[in-house]
């Protein structure tokens, strides 16, 4: 099957500032909350650091012709807040200055900047007086994001205000596998509420100061696939959709928090701390919803602590998703499933209607194993068989009728992947960690043919 893609379909490549920057202590930036989880021992992989990570933040000249020559129309790549605010204080012109030099050189290659404002390195300073569990750190990142926009918004048009907030929230307060590594119930799910709050209020800021901007926010979204017809399933998959949708999907395009949430979640909050205009605030009309995805959710029902029971955090809702025997899992643990990526697009269509504004794919990609062979190559078959079947699954939704307007592979290079440190390996370019040498892998070139000619044959 051949998917064909419109001219204008925008094809980018995705990173983040603290997988591929390093550069941790230069130019005026302090600490994020994932400098201080990464260097507490046992919480990434082999205790790696970002300290140097791709060193991307002396290496960006190279990169980004790389980028060229694989003739990216867009790339997104995230601010690091505390490079332009560190601990809460006056702005950093130096840290402001890398992000001119790149936003510059970027242009210069004929390359669209799309910036992330938040991707996941909250200044350890605000988490220290509480993090998202504080209404106070959506004021600091509204304020933070004016100062960004006001910077680079003459260059700079597509803004992403937030990325993955289940991540931030469910994975770094409740689950604590993420920085800053807690493990709470109610905390975990006013950070969540925050990170909302946050972007509302950063939308409004940016778009008064860059009044042609197109702005939007990314979120990692499950294709939940109900297992079985037993109740306790039918439940488990309502529950997958409430934690993994419906938090974030419902306030931000129908301004409203799903019932299902109040009564789950009653037992550890009475959600007195939702202000009268939060939801309001958070339900800023949106020029795009970027969407995430990597895996289909299968929730089967579990034991679990209930609510009151005083162990249970806020991700507890008794599902575990279900892998099928001898299933090909890739290096993150993930099953493969790209008909489940049409699933998702549809039901956003369907769920949300003329209140869903067009789609980006802002993150797609494969953890493989890859190495660099003795004839120099990286030959990285499943990641192009991975990337293949998901950018024909897109086209699938589009014929549908699902407006999605671009694509952008996860990763441009290998990075940090957060707690598995540099284990995985998600780039169309490798990296070797010791010498910091990229080597296109095979994805690569046949990435660039898919862009130079719109196609997936
Ligand atoms: C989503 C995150 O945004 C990104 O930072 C991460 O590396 C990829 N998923 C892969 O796990």
């Amino acid at each position: 099957m051949i998917a064909q893609f419109p001219a204008d379909f925008i094809f980018g490549a995705a990173t983040a500032s603290y997988q591929v920057e390093g550069a941790a202590a230069e130019d005026g930036r302090t600490p994020s909350i994932w400098d201080t989880f990464s260097h507490t021992p046992g919480k990434v992989f082999r205790g790696q650091t970002g300290d140097v990570a791709c060193d991307h933040y002396h290496r960006y000249g190279e990169d980004i012709a790389l980028m060229k020559q694989l003739g990216l129309d867009s790339y997104r790549f995230s601010l690091a807040w505390p490079r332009i605010k560190p601990d809460d204080g006056p702005v950093n012109a130096a840290g402001l200055a890398f992000y001119d030099k790149l936003v510059d050189e970027l242009l210069a290659a004929g390359i669209d900047p799309a910036v992330t404002l938040y991707h996941w390195d909250l200044p350890q300073a605000l988490e220290d007086k509480g993090g998202w569990r504080e209404r106070d750190t959506a004021e600091r990142f509204a304020e933070y994001a004016a100062v960004a926009a006001q910077h680079l918004g003459d260059r700079v048009k597509r803004w992403i205000t937030l990325n993955e907030p289940f991540c931030s929230s469910i994975l770094g307060y409740a689950d604590g596998v993420h920085a800053p590594g807690a493990q709470e119930g109610e905390g975990a799910l006013k950070a969540a509420h925050h990170l909302l709050l946050g972007h509302g209020l950063a939308a409004q800021r940016i778009r008064s100061a860059v009044p042609d901007a197109q702005v939007g926010i990314t979120l990692n979204l499950a294709s939940v696939q109900q297992v079985s017809d037993e109740p306790a399933d039918v439940e488990a998959a309502h529950r997958s959709l409430l934690i993994g949708n419906l938090i974030f999907t419902d306030p931000v395009l129908a301004g409203k928090y799903p019932e299902l949430g109040k009564e789950v979640w009653a037992p550890i909050t009475d959600f007195s701390w939702i202000g009268d205009t939060d939801l309001a605030t958070i339900a800023q009309p949106l020029d795009f919803l970027g969407v995430n995805y990597y895996f289909p959710s299968r929730p089967k029902a579990v034991a679990h602590n209930e609510p009151d029971s005083g162990k249970r955090v806020a991700s507890d809702l008794g599902f575990e998703s279900l892998i099928h025997d001898g299933e090909y899992l890739t290096e993150m643990g993930w099953p493969v499933d790209a008909s489940a990526f049409t699933d998702l697009l549809i039901w956003l269509r369907d769920t949300y209607g003329d209140a869903l504004p067009p789609i980006y794919i802002t993150e797609n990609g494969i953890a493989c194993p890859d190495v660099v062979g003795d004839d120099g190559r990286v030959d990285d078959q499943d990641r192009i068989r991975y990337v293949g079947d998901h950018l024909t699954a897109v086209s699938a939704a589009m014929d549908k009728g699902v407006d999605v307007r671009g694509y952008f592979v996860w990763s441009l290079m290998d990075n940090f992947e957060w707690a598995r440190g540099y284990q995985p390996r998600f780039g169309v370019v490798h990296v070797d960690y010791d010498t910091l040498k990229r080597t296109p892998k095979a994805s690569f070139d046949w990435f660039r043919n898919v862009i130079a000619t719109h196609e997936v044959s």
